[in-house]
């Protein structure tokens, strides 16, 4: 993806960049006039021996041009960024979703609106870190806070940046164009981490939000379910620990493989894919059925299904 003036992929980012062409192509137009004018009287009037410069005082019609000329252009930079900045800052008109937005040091917080879609079991509403998952060609709008310092917004590709500030709320919206990934950054100095705070805005196809938002909300419930914690004391207690590393975790068996993003990974021991439920069940109940020779021993009879039933659960949240 290209710098934003070049490659604006939302109505708020093209909106501005219009506005930085016009203002920069006025720019260049008065620096040609300026320096052009300055060097071609540098040259022609220059010292040279024997000649007397011509004593002149005033120009009536010079002095109106240099008035009104930058009159009319800072007038029609202010009717032009106006008009604009009704559109900007219309955030309430149209809007598809709110997202609440919480910046703090060194991390972004997302919160989903009320609306069934991102509830989960438990009633409370989907939430994310650092990435913002949005549907693409939707007015979305953002209420900024922040825990600690004042921090600053900014998806370049997307549209302008607002602060996040302690006990007050902002607002702004974004839309995306097309789907893809956005990278965003902090862009308000807050401390140590302000560098790293990164921002990542993914915009989904219409018709594929729904099914993300059903698979976030079921991974979020997973991660906070009864199973997931007996899941893990489960893993941590059982043999699992002996042979395999979870960082994080107390698992620091060095014989298999490492298990730390195992629900990220496109197979199971290069044998099984994909890595869901159904497959990580019948790995652990019989590993060697599907590997011979497999160090994995088979662990039907061994383990009570309950049981593997919970460590699957728990395997599932490390992403
Ligand atoms: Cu947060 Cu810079």
């Amino acid at each position: 993806m290209g710098p934003w003036p070049l490659d604006p992929r939302g109505p708020l980012a093209e909106s501005i960049s219009v506005v930085y062409w016009i203002l920069f192509a006025c720019a260049v137009v008065v620096l040609a006039i300026v320096v052009g004018a300055l060097t071609y009287s540098g040259i022609k009037f220059r010292d040279r021996p024997g000649r007397v410069a011509q004593q002149i005082h005033g120009s009536n019609s010079l002095e109106v041009v240099w008035t009104v000329v930058p009159t009319l252009m800072v007038i029609s930079f202010t009717v032009l960024s106006w008009n604009r900045l009704n559109f900007i800052n219309d955030v309430n008109s149209n809007v598809a979703m709110t997202v609440k937005v919480e910046g703090r040091q060194w991390a972004w917080g997302f919160t989903y609106p009320d609306q069934a879609m991102f509830k989960l079991p438990d009633g409370t509403l989907l939430q994310s870190g650092e990435q913002l998952d949005i549907p693409v060609g939707e007015k979305i709008k953002l209420e900024l806070t922040a825990k600690d310092v004042i921090h600053s917004f900014w998806v370049p590709n997307l549209g302008g940046k607002k602060d996040a500030v302690p006990g007050h709320t902002t607002t702004m919206w974004i839309q995306a164009d097309q789907p893809g990934t956005y990278k965003g950054q902090c862009f308000e100095f807050c401390g140590d981490g302000h560098a790293d705070m990164l921002i990542t805005v993914v915009a989904h196809p219409q018709a594929e939000y729904a099914a993300w938002a059903k698979t976030a909300v079921e991974d979020a419930a997973r991660a906070t379910s009864p199973e997931t914690k007996a899941g893990h004391d489960a893993f941590l207690a059982g043999p699992c620990a002996g042979c395999h590393t979870v960082k994080g975790t107390t698992a620091a068996g060095k014989v298999g493989p490492e298990l730390t993003h195992i629900a990220s990974k496109p197979n199971i021991a290069g044998v099984l894919s994909p890595v869901n439920q159904e497959n990580l069940t019948k790995w652990i109940h019989n590993a060697p059925s599907f590997k011979p020779g497999t160090l994995m021993p088979k662990f039907d009879g061994v383990l009570p299904d309950q049981q593997i039933d919970q460590i699957v659960q728990w395997l599932l949240t490390l992403k």
